[in-house]
């Protein structure tokens, strides 16, 4: 183990104040957000400098193994079954994943009078799923976003889910650092968000991956630490580890950055067919597991096509805080089991690595708050 795992550094980024500077700062405490985020322990985004990396994987994986283990000490969250209540929001606003990967393609997201119901996991609702994926009318619908539709729709998801009292709301981000970054950091100032960040072990991801390490310097963002993820392949039949990117580069660069290596994910081919099944919807709604919602049922939707906003060019602007949550009504469900895909990941050979990259950076987030705690 490296003296990266073990030594009580500070959180990097943990003594600056939280929030971004310069171009964001019109935006601000709002109260439908603070109202929704002060029920909310932990911010987690996941980050990393470059795209497929396995940012959403990593973000569904943290959010299912957070999930399936005890709340936090100090939990506010009543949760009625022993195990953390988790929220998972994707603002990948372009390139949708969460809801493929957790099973969920096809769910809706339902209106009630209190705000979006998010899409649940599991019938105790530990894990609740919000992304714009469940916005479209079809999962190969393109939305072209301007910035300031993408600065609204992420203030949406922050003020107008009905997220209720969370232990964790993990964050899955765009590749890079983009307008999602800006908006999502300047929304949650204030509310102590942390990162996690993920690299693969070639030499242009850790690159890329520097540059993130600098946006979050520059915004005050601490760092609970990074995870090589896709580092090495085991051979199932002959458990020869085959270094195929390489290996190791991910802890030298957190050592070198002087922050926590999480650990190592290696390829698991199980994992990509487990994440990337598409056969799981079909599969839930043969079972006849999706439960109908009996209440109000309009369910936000947004155009397909945004051709039109595409034309406006600049001229756009003035939209800054347009609502994007044109609502369609159509009869369906704000609550989904998809108990199979979650039942096979804690089946998976992923999990058990994950579940002790899942510790450390339950660590990592309880020491965080403990610093911001301390008398300075
Ligand atoms: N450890 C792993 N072993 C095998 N496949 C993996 C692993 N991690 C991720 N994958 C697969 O790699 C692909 C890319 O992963 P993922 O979508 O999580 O990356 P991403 O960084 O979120 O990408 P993007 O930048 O496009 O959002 C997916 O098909 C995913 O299932
Ligand atoms: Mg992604």
């Amino acid at each position: 183990m490296s003296s990266a795992n073990t030594t009580p550094t500070p959180i990097p980024g943990s003594a600056a104040p939280s929030g971004i500077t310069a171009s964001a700062s019109h935006l601000g405490a709002d109260p439908k957000i603070t109202r929704r985020l002060t029920r909310v322990k932990h911010i987690i985004l996941v980050l990393s400098g470059k795209g497929g990396v396995g940012k959403s994987s990593v973000s569904a994986q943290l959010a299912l193994s957070l999930s399936s283990q005890p709340p936090p000490e100090g939990s506010t969250s009543n949760s009625t079954n022993g195990k953390a209540k988790v929220g998972i929001l994707d603002i990948d606003l372009t390139g949708p994943s969460i809801p493929r990967m957790l099973g969920l393609d096809g769910e809706n997201v339902r209106q009630s009078s209190d705000g979006w119901v998010p899409v649940f996991t599991d019938a105790q609702q530990n894990l609740a799923v919000m992304s714009v994926g469940f916005l479209l009318r079809s999962k190969n619908d393109s939305v072209v976003w301007r910035g300031p539709k993408k600065n609204a729709m992420i203030k949406q998801f922050l003020g107008d889910v009905r997220w209720g009292d969370l232990d964790y709301l993990i964050i899955d981000t765009p590749p890079g650092t983009s307008d999602e970054h800006i908006s999502a950091l300047e929304y949650l100032n204030g509310f102590h968000p942390s990162a996690v960040m993920v690299t693969t072990p070639q030499a242009v991801s850790l690159a890329d991956n520097l540059r993130s390490l600098d946006f979050t310097r520059k915004t005050g963002l601490p760092v609970l630490g990074l995870i090589e993820n896709m580092s090495g392949y085991m051979c199932p039949h002959c458990q020869e580890c085959t270094n195929v990117w390489g290996k190791g580069g991910g802890e030298a660069l957190a050592q070198r950055e002087g922050i926590r290596f999480l650990g190592r994910i290696p390829i698991d081919p199980g994992l990509v067919r487990l994440l990337d099944d598409a056969r799981e919807e079909a599969v839930r709604k043969e079972a006849g597991e999706v439960t109908k919602a009996s209440d109000d049922s309009s369910n936000p939707r947004i155009e397909g096509e945004d051709q039109e906003g595409a034309k406006e060019g600049r001229a756009a602007k003035k939209e800054e805080e347009e609502d994007v949550s044109a609502t369609i009504p159509t009869a369906t469900t704000g609550t989904a089991l998809s108990r199979t895909t979650v039942q096979r990941y804690f089946d998976s050979q992923t999990f058990p690595i994950f579940q002790s990259i899942t510790e450390k950076i339950k660590e990592e987030v309880e020491r965080f708050k403990q610093q911001l705690q301390a008398p300075r």
